[in-house]
C-alpha cells in the first residue's frame, strides 16, 4: 500500500481543547436554564427552584475553566489576551475584507497571524462579555434584600445582554468554523498547512516549528 507525506500545522494543545469543549456545555447549561428562569412562558419549567440549582452549580466550571487555562497554559494563556487586543494595519485591511470572507471569499485576503482580526474581535467580545456575566451575576446572587430594586433591574439587564451577545458570537463563531474546516484544530490539535498559508500566513512563516510531517496511506 503506497503512501504520501501530508505536512500538519500544531495549533491546540491537549488541555487547551479540553477546556474548550468543557466550555460549551457549561455555556449551554447556562444559557438554557438562565432562558427558563427569566423566560414567562417556560416559567412552569422553572417551578421548585431546580433550575435555578442547575444555573448556579454551572457557575462554578464558567469560573474555573479560565482559571484553569491560566494554570495549564499560562504561556498561551497570555498569549491570547495580548493578540486579542492587538490590532495591526493587516487587521484593518482584514475587516476591510470581511464581507467577502463571510461568503467564503479568500482571494487576496490581507495576511494573518496566529489568529485573524475576526477571531482577536470573537475572543475580546468574549473576554468583556465573560467579566459582564461574571460580575453582574454574582451581584444578582448576592445582593437580593441588600440591593435596591433599580440596581438589581439595571445589573440583570447587563446580565441578560452579555449572555444575549455571548450566544450571537457563539453562532458567528460556529458559521465561520464551519464555513472554513477549521474544526480539526479544536478536535484534533492541528490543521493542514494549506489552511494555515490561507488563514494564518504570518504564524506559519514565524514558527516553522509548528509544523510535522505524517505518512498517510492511500
Ligand atoms: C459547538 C460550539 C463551538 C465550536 C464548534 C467551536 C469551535 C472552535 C474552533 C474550531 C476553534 C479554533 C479556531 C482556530 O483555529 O483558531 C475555537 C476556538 C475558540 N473558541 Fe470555540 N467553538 C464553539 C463554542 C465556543 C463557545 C461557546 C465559546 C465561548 C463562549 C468559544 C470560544 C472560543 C475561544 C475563546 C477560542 C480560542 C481558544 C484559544 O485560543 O485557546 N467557542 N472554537
Amino acid at each position: 500500500m503506497a503512501s504520501e507525506s501530508v505536512v500538519l500545522v500544531k495549533r491546540y494543545q491537549s488541555t487547551q481543547r479540553l477546556i474548550h469543549w468543557l466550555g460549551v456545555p457549561t455555556f449551554l447549561t447556562l444559557l438554557i436554564s438562565g432562558v427558563v428562569l427569566i423566560a414567562s412562558p417556560l416559567a412552569p419549567l422553572a417551578a421548585g427552584g431546580i433550575t435555578r440549582q442547575i444555573h448556579r452549580i454551572a457557575v462554578v466550571p464558567f469560573m474555573l475553566l479560565p482559571i484553569l487555562y491560566v494554570v495549564l497554559n499560562p504561556k498561551q494563556a497570555m498569549e491570547l489576551l495580548k493578540e486579542s487586543f492587538t490590532y495591526t494595519r493587516d487587521d484593518i485591511a482584514w475587516f476591510k475584507h470581511m464581507p467577502a470572507y463571510f461568503l467564503g471569499r479568500t482571494k487576496g485576503l490581507p495576511p494573518q497571524g496566529r489568529i485573524n482580526a475576526g477571531q482577536k474581535l470573537h475572543h475580546a467580545a468574549t473576554f468583556m462579555m465573560f467579566n459582564f456575566i461574571a460580575w453582574s451575576g454574582f451581584v444578582l446572587w448576592f445582593g437580593k434584600g441588600q440591593l435596591g430594586y433599580d440596581v438589581l433591574a439595571i445589573t440583570a439587564m447587563i446580565h441578560d445582554l452579555s449572555m444575549l451577545g455571548l450566544t450571537v458570537l457563539m453562532i458567528g463563531h460556529l458559521y465561520f468554523t464551519l464555513v472554513y474546516d477549521a474544526l480539526t484544530g479544536m478536535l484534533r490539535g492541528y490543521v493542514t498547512k494549506e489552511y494555515s498559508e490561507m488563514e494564518h500566513p504570518k504564524w506559519v512563516e514565524e514558527k516553522p516549528e509548528n509544523q510535522f510531517i505524517v505518512k498517510e496511506k492511500k
